[in-house]
């Protein structure tokens, strides 16, 4: 198993299944839940810092080697564990990613219950960015010479697994670029750049400012390419 920098506890977990006989993507959803429900973790799940609106939207997204299958949820409300509910796309649908309300009620009809996703961490952190707004600012500086680089906050854990016998599996899951305008999707839910599996070659994902990544398509270049 391996992962992000923020997953410790998500690799022992899937380790831990895989080691039980779990199936390669049952075992990295199951370990990178423990960080979407940990309030302290802002950059996933609950807790995870909002967009400009003060609300939370995750993205997530899986492939299942075997099966050559892939789900994925974008712009999720109200639900903890997107990674979850992209897993259910990939298992009970015949269709890749929802988005927005479409991937809430999706989620609701399996009986996940809606919920507040802001923390009083979360929600003092966009109240002090807030804060520094003014009514002329645009989304970005852009320097009139020098070349433009921008760092918001962002986070987003990545996991991959392979079980004895060869089978891989892959999960990305995020609450996206802090402070995004609303409706803002990143890499984490694209097949091919926030993750991408290959059960004949193997698992890759990414963190990171995920416009950069779409633009490469990373996680499939780094498997297949
Ligand atoms: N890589 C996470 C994001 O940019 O949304």
């Amino acid at each position: 198993v391996i992962s992000s920098a923020n997953s410790l506890r998500p690799v022992q977990k899937a380790h831990d299944l895989l080691l039980a006989g779990a199936d390669p993507l049952d075992a990295v959803v199951e370990g990178v839940k423990i960080q979407e429900l940990d309030p302290t973790d802002m950059s996933v799940g609950y807790g995870g810092l909002p967009n400009a609106d003060g609300v939370v939207q995750l993205d997530a997204s899986c492939m299942h080697g075997p099966m050559k299958r892939a789900g994925a949820v974008g712009a999720l409300e109200g639900i903890k564990t997107a990674a979850e509910v992209a897993k259910l796309v990939l298992k009970y649908t015949t269709h890749i990613m929802l988005v927005g309300e479409g991937a809430k009620r999706f989620a609701l009809s399996y009986g996940f219950k809606e919920e507040d996703l802001l923390t009083d961490a979360s929600r003092q952190a966009w109240l002090e960015w807030r804060a520094t707004l003014s009514p002329r600012d645009n989304w970005i500086d852009v320097p009139a010479r020098t070349p433009m680089v921008v760092h918001p906050p962002t986070g987003t854990i990545n996991c991959n697994a392979v079980t004895p016998t060869g089978d891989i599996a892959s999960v990305t899951t995020t609450a996206g670029l802090a402070w995004k305008i609303p409706g803002r999707v990143g890499d984490s839910p694209i097949i091919g750049a926030g993750q991408y599996c290959d059960n004949e070659v193997g698992a890759s994902g990414s963190t990171g400012l995920g416009e950069l990544n779409i633009m490469v398509c990373g996680a499939f270049l780094t498997v297949d390419g």
